[in-house]
């Protein structure tokens, strides 16, 4: 299973050794305000890294427990994985950190590491992205990754807005240039 470095995170596969760190982060009703509007139980985080833990197995993409390198602490998570985890739908990429993690490029650092590796290993057609309307800084690290708006739908039962980035746009933006630089 892949281990992504970058200047400043470890991105592991998420399991049962990121329990603890998982659950601080899901906890966190505002973390989770736009994803599931509520705050985890700690079954849903034992359900979220059981799910996880089959989707690596069968598939080789997931999520991944964003570790800071500095101290080993998990400051976020994030994924590739099918929109609406329906395995016909395109792959999608999302994150959450940690609130004393926010405002300083970690969301973004691990989402080009993300995107680039599923581009290079997975060479999907392009990838997505969805946030409800509100989450304007989701929304941002979308186009900071160099996607584009493309349309409103329902997925997971809520009214999202929808980004595209295709393999073509990737090859020629800043992100896949920065990608590279740090890979
Ligand atoms: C979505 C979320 C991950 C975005 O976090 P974020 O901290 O805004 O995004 P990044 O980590 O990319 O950081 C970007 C910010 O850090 C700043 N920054 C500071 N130091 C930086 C550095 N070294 N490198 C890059 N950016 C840096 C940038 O200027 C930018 O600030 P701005 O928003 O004021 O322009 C965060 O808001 C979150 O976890 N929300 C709750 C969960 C959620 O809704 N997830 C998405 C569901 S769709």
């Amino acid at each position: 299973m892949p281990v992504l470095t970058t200047p400043r995170l470890r991105l592991e596969p998420l399991t049962d050794v990121h329990f603890d760190g998982l659950y601080r982060l899901n906890q966190d009703p505002v973390v989770m305000r736009y994803i599931t509007g509520r705050p985890d139980t700690l079954v849903d985080t034992r359900s979220m890294i059981d799910r996880v833990k089959l989707r690596w197995a069968e598939l080789g993409y997931s999520w991944w427990a964003f570790m800071r390198r500095d101290d080993d602490d998990l400051i976020g998570t994030g994924c590739i994985q099918h929109l609406n985890r329906d395995p016909a739908g395109p792959l999608e990429t999302g994150w959450r950190l940690r609130q004393d993690a926010w405002g300083q490029g970690y969301a973004s650092e691990a989402a080009r590491h993300m995107v680039g590796w599923a581009f290079r290993t997975l060479q999907p057609e392009l990838i997505c992205a969805v946030c409800q309307p509100p989450n304007v800084a989701s929304a941002a690290v979308m186009e900071r990754l160099g996607m584009h708006y493309s349309g409103m739908g329902r997925w997971y039962d809520m009214d999202c807005k929808r980004y595209d980035i295709t393999a073509a746009q990737w090859a020629e933006s800043p992100a896949k240039a920065r990608y590279q630089a740090e890979a």
